[in-house]
C-alpha cells in the first residue's frame, strides 16, 4: 500500500479538486483506494458521497475505543472508499498531540488499511501545523499544488524550510503547477523557467477552467462526468505521472 497527501501551507490552490480526480482514476485503474478527507471543510468527501459526517468518531479511535475501519463508508463508485470529514477536524492538530505516538500518530492509523487498499489519497486542510508533520510522517508522496505566482513560491519554500527544521526529509514533496493560465505572462515565464527550488516538479499541469468548478454542482469527480474533456486528461496525465514517480502499481 502507498500513502500520498496532496497539501499546500497556501488555500484554495486545487488541492481538493486534485485528490478526488486522482483518488477516482487511481480506482478506475483497479486500484483499491481510500480517500480521508482530514479538511474539517469537508469538500473532498463531499464531491464523492455527499451525507453527514459522524462526529466525534475519530476521538473515540484515538482512544482506542473503536477500530479505524470504522470510519469507512463506500462510495457510488467501485474500488474507491471514503473517511468523511468532521467538523471536530478542526481540533485533529490537538487531539492527534494529546494522543501522541510521536509524529506517527497518523501513520499508526492509516497502517491498518494495507490489508485492503493498494493506495490511500488524504486530502489536507491548508496550514502547516502539527497535523501537516503528521501527514509528511505518514505518506510516500506528499503531492503540491501550485498556481505559478511569487507568493506561491514563498509559501512553497516555507513548507520546505518546515520539513528540514523537523527533519522530515523533503524528498517526498512533488510540486505540480495548477490553476494555470498560459495567456498569463508570469505563468508562462515559471512554467518554462521554474527555479531550482521546485526539484521534482511534475512535468503535468492543469490548466485554469470554469469545467473544474462545475464538480460542486454534480457533486461528482471530474473525470465521472467529464470523461473526455481536456481537462479530464490534464489529471489523468497528472495522476499517471505521479504513479510512476511514486510506484504506485
Ligand atoms: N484548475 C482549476 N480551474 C478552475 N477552478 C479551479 C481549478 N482547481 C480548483 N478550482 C476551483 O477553485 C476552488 C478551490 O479549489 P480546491 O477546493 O480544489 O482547492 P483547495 O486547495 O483544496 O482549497 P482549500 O485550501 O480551501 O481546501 C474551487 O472552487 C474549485 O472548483
Ligand atoms: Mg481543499
Amino acid at each position: 500500500m502507498k500513502t500520498i497527501a496532496f497539501y499546500n501551507l497556501k488555500g484554495g490552490v486545487g488541492k481538493t479538486s486534485a485528490a478526488v480526480n486522482c483518488a477516482w482514476l487511481a480506482a478506475a485503474s483497479g486500484l483499491r483506494t481510500l480517500f480521508w478527507d482530514l479538511d474539517p471543510q469537508g469538500a473532498g468527501g463531499w464531491y464523492l458521497a455527499p451525507r453527514e459526517s459522524g462526529n466525534g468518531a475519530l476521538k473515540k479511535i484515538l482512544r482506542r475505543k473503536i477500530p479505524v475501519g470504522h470510519l469507512v463508508v463506500s462510495t457510488p463508485y467501485e474500488k474507491l472508499d471514503l473517511i468523511p470529514s468532521e467538523f471536530a477536524y478542526r481540533d485533529l492538530d490537538v487531539a492527534v498531540k494529546r494522543h501522541a505516538e510521536g509524529d506517527r500518530t497518523l501513520a499508526t492509523l492509516i497502517s491498518p488499511f494495507g490489508e485492503d487498499y493498494s493506495l490511500v489519497v488524504l486530502d489536507c486542510p491548508p496550514s502547516l501545523s502539527e497535523l501537516a508533520q503528521q501527514v509528511f510522517a505518514a505518506t510516500d508522496a506528499v503531492l503540491v499544488p501550485l498556481i505559478p505566482s511569487a507568493l506561491s513560491l514563498r509559501s512553497y519554500e516555507q513548507v520546505q524550510t518546515f520539513m528540514k527544521d523537523r527533519r522530515l526529509g523533503h524528498k517526498q514533496l512533488y510540486p505540480f503547477f495548477s490553476q494555470v493560465d498560459r495567456r498569463r505572462k508570469l505563468h508562462r515565464g515559471l512554467r518554462e523557467d521554474p527555479p531550482a527550488s521546485l526539484k521534482r516538479l511534475l512535468a503535468t499541469e492543469i490548466p485554469y477552467a470554469a469545467i473544474v468548478e462545475r464538480m460542486g454542482e454534480q457533486m461528482q469527480p471530474l473525470p465521472a462526468f467529464a470523461p473526455n474533456d481536456p481537462v479530464t486528461r490534464q489529471y489523468r496525465a497528472l495522476w499517471c505521472e505521479i504513479a510512476e514517480r511514486v510506484g504506485i502499481s
